[in-house]
């Protein structure tokens, strides 16, 4: 469907989704994606898009997530950026696309829209997306408010889902591939996994602290006001849990935007590892190396069909 080589997709990351790492993953016979909001304009967009496709000939994707924001960003001249530079893939997030859809498909792009649940994924589906993208409870960011993890939720959409799926939340390795693929997926989505990579342009402290950082060490926050985030725990969040847990019912989103409004930059740029709340998954605990994006995506890949070949086959000789 996407023309890649291995079925490995980068999802969108905020201030992390530049075109370095998308032509990295793209060149690793992966997805790349650009995440469309962290540029600041549709012009801006369509530059990083430019910039990207003078680093690699494969096929690249755009994700285009759907916040919600007091003043939303120009959603439509956005779309109009990734059509008119010819990218075929948008990965969707946030909330359904269902506005976006028509100009979409007629520009003939291929849509992926990521989703918690199999609910919104079946939606996704009758609006006319092309794949989902499951995101299970490990997931780091948004899992949403069902806590339903991968073990659960991918078999759900394999027994549910007509079009094809991959497994996102949770994915670092050749196990998690395999592991996946046995599930009923058709590939695998990661985040937090291409942040430790040598290719990925954040600041190194940014890969250090996902290194070093086990599974216990992540947070969920922002419950009280459904819009759950799972985040890396810092002075920040700890005190932004205590706001939520003090406010209780009464908390707003005015009450914690020192701990969440602006945050990327510091963190993804500078480094400022307690500037504030950041997305990281619970797959931190399996993280313990920065490879390059080729040697992470061929590693996952021998990795999986060792299992599927020696260890699995083995089982049932
Ligand atoms: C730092 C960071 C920023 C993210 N920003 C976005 C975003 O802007 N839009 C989006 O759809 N997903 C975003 N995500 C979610 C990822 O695309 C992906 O769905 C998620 O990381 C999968 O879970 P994993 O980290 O366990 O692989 C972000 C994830 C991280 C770690």
């Amino acid at each position: 469907m996407f023309g890649i080589k291995h079925p490995i997709i980068q999802g969108g990351m905020h201030y992390v989704g530049f075109a370095e790492l998308a032509a990295a993953v793209s060149n690793a016979g992966g997805l790349g994606t650009i995440t469309a909001l962290t540029q600041r304009s549709p012009e801006a967009l369509a530059n990083e898009i430019a910039r990207c496709k003078d680093m690699t000939e494969a096929p690249i994707a755009v994700n285009l997530t759907f916040l919600p924001m007091l003043n939303p960003p120009d959603y439509p001249a956005y779309v109009k950026a990734i059509i008119d530079s010819g990218v075929k893939i948008v990965e969707t997030a946030g909330r359904n696309p269902a506005q976006v859809m028509p100009v979409l498909k007629d520009a003939g792009i291929k849509v992926i829209h990521k989703c918690t649940s199999v609910r919104h994924s079946l939606k996704a589906q009758e609006i006319g997306c092309d794949a989902v993208s499951v995101d299970g409870f490990e997931c780091a960011g948004h899992p949403g408010e069902d806590d339903v993890p991968n073990m659960i939720l991918l078999p759900r959409a394999a027994d549910e889902l007509d079009i094809p799926f991959v497994a996102s939340g949770g994915q670092a390795d050749g196990r998690s591939l395999a592991a996946s693929l046995a599930m009923g997926a058709d590939g695998i989505n990661m985040g937090t996994r291409f942040i430790a990579t040598e290719d990925a342009p954040v600041h190194q402290n940014v890969k250090d602290a996902i290194v070093a950082a086990s599974e216990l060490d992540m947070r969920l926050i922002l419950r009280p006001l459904r819009n759950t985030e799972r985040v890396l725990n810092n002075a920040a969040v700890e005190r932004l849990i205590e706001k939520e847990q003090t406010l209780g019912d009464a908390l707003t989103i005015d009450d914690i935007k020192d701990e969440v409004a602006g945050v990327y930059p510091k963190v993804m740029l500078d480094g400022d590892m307690d500037a504030g709340a950041w997305s990281c998954g619970l797959v931190a605990g399996l993280i313990n190396d920065i490879p390059t994006c080729q040697e992470l995506i061929d590693r996952i890949v021998s990795e999986a069909g060792a299992i599927v070949n020696s260890r699995m086959k083995a089982m049932f000789a």
